[in-house]
């Protein structure tokens, strides 16, 4: 009872001086007026992990205003069972100041947020490795970048600018930090633009993606709920443009073939891009060899670019890829020329294919010059289809999870 009361005295003391401190900033009084009003969400959150340091990222009363105009209701009518996770994901595992968002590759912080709903993962050892300093490592993530004006590079070799930090989060979500070292008796705070969004399964967050054709795929194979109850997963997502690209596997290949395939796209541990070196490799959970390739600032698993990489889900995260990947001996044997810009030749002859078929049946007449362009196209698209089924054939015999 006695130890209840002084833990109790010991979390008041401690809101208490957060408030104190964010007091001091005329931006922050909505988020002050919150956790005033609800004193409840203020000591579950500052209790959190009362013995090591915290760093809390603070939503300004922008952040409130866009919440509002996003969801139609103010952040102050939602239910605190509903804001309690919310704020438990603005609150990172140690002590961090502004320098520690610096880093061109950016950073994987974990935070308070914990509960297989939202953070069905943990650690691994890259991660417990490094950053947070004493803290929880099994909570869920954020990433957080720092921001530059180039925005052609995916994630690394980023030219530092004063601009501060983005911050990723759930569904892809990002706001702006600004870094300003404040600091309270537990750690240090920051001030963000905007609520972080909560980790969602990976299904959902296909879906919001709008990676359809990956959605459909696993619609048909019947993976989704596998793949939403797996623990540790990295999702390398095609876009629809690359499943277009290779042939339409989607709709085209059996139900084996694509159940091979979309296991070769899953990594059973959370690979997140800070931790990525060039030439590492990896296992699908079929059995293929993925490798890492860095290159110019950009990431490649296989001869697949990542096009967004750490988008954050509760079991893991996805790296969203330009194109289906192929096996590594494959992707090996067309060599450098499917390392390099969107453009390769595959690409735009597929993408010419498609308008000169239009174009064909549209006309009965067209000139001859199409008929040499659609028999390139057939061959590169049966240049696709070919590397598919090898796909299939090389990563080997189906799997039922
Ligand atoms: C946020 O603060 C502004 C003034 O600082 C106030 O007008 C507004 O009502 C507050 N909004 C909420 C949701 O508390
Ligand atoms: C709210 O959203 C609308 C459009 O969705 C936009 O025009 C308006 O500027 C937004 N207001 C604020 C305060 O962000
Ligand atoms: C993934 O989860 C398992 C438990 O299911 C755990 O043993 C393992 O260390 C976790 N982390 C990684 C990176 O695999
Ligand atoms: C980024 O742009 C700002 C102004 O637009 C400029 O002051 C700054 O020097 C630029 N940073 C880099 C690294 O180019
Ligand atoms: C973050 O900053 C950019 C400009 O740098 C702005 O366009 C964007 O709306 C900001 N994001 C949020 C969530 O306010
Ligand atoms: C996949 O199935 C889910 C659930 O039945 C559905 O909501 C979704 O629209 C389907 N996706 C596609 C691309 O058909
Ligand atoms: C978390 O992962 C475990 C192991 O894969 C699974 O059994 C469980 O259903 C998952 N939980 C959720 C909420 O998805
Ligand atoms: C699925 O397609 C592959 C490649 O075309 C073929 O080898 C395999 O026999 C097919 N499987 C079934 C069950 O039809
Ligand atoms: C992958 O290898 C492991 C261990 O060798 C084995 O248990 C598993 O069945 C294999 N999976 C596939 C899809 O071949």
């Amino acid at each position: 009872m006695r130890f209840i009361l002084i833990l109790y005295l010991a979390i008041v003391v401690r809101a208490q001086s957060f408030l104190e401190a964010i007091g001091a900033y005329p931006q922050l009084s909505n988020f002050t007026s919150l956790l005033t009003d609800y004193p409840v969400l203020a000591s579950s959150l500052l209790s959190a992990s009362a013995t090591s340091p915290q760093t809390i990222l603070v939503p300004d009363n922008t952040a409130f205003l866009n919440y509002e105009n996003l969801t139609g209701i103010p952040v102050s009518a939602v239910p605190t069972t509903d804001l309690a996770p919310v704020i438990q994901y603005h609150i990172l595992s140690g002590l961090l100041k502004s320098h520690n968002f610096a880093a061109p590759q950016g950073i994987t912080i974990p935070t308070s947020l914990v509960g297989q709903k939202y953070d069905n993962r943990t650690a691994g050892a890259a991660l417990s490795s490094v950053g947070a300093t004493n803290g929880n490592h099994d909570g869920q993530v954020v990433f957080i970048v720092p921001k530059t004006n180039d925005s052609t590079t995916t994630l690394l070799v980023r030219q530092l600018s004063s601009a501060g930090a983005v911050v990723q989060s759930g569904l892809g979500q990002q706001v702006n930090l600004t870094a300003i070292d404040g600091t309270w008796d537990g750690g240090s705070f920051h001030i963000v633009d905007g609520f972080l969004t909560l980790p969602e399964v990976c299904t959902e967050t296909i879906q919001t993606w709008g990676l359809s054709s990956l959605d459909d795929s696993l619609n048909r194979t019947g993976l989704s709920s596998t793949l939403d109850h797996l623990n540790n997963v990295t999702c390398l997502g095609p876009s629809d443009q690359a499943f277009l690209q290779a042939g339409s596997p989607d709709i085209k290949a059996n139900v084996s073939t694509l159940t091979n395939a979309l296991m070769f796209h899953t990594i059973p541990e959370p690979l997140y891009s800070n931790f990525l070196q060039d030439g590492q490799t990896f296992t699908s959970l079929s059995n293929g060899t993925i490798r890492v390739t860095l290159k110019d600032g950009d990431i490649f698993f296989n001869d697949a670019k990542v096009t967004q990489a750490n988008v954050i889900t509760n079991n893991g995260l996805m790296h969203v890829l330009d194109r289906v990947m192929s096996p590594l001996e494959d992707a090996s044997a067309t060599g450098t020329t499917t390392v390099g810009p969107l453009t390769t030749p595959v690409a735009s002859t597929v993408t010419s294919s498609i308008t000169t078929t239009v174009t064909a049946t549209e006309s009965s007449s067209a000139p001859s010059s199409s008929n040499t362009a659609q028999a390139t196209s057939a061959a590169a698209a049966l240049h696709c289809l070919w590397r598919w089924e090898a796909l299939a054939f090389l990563v080997g015999h189906v799997y039922l999870l």
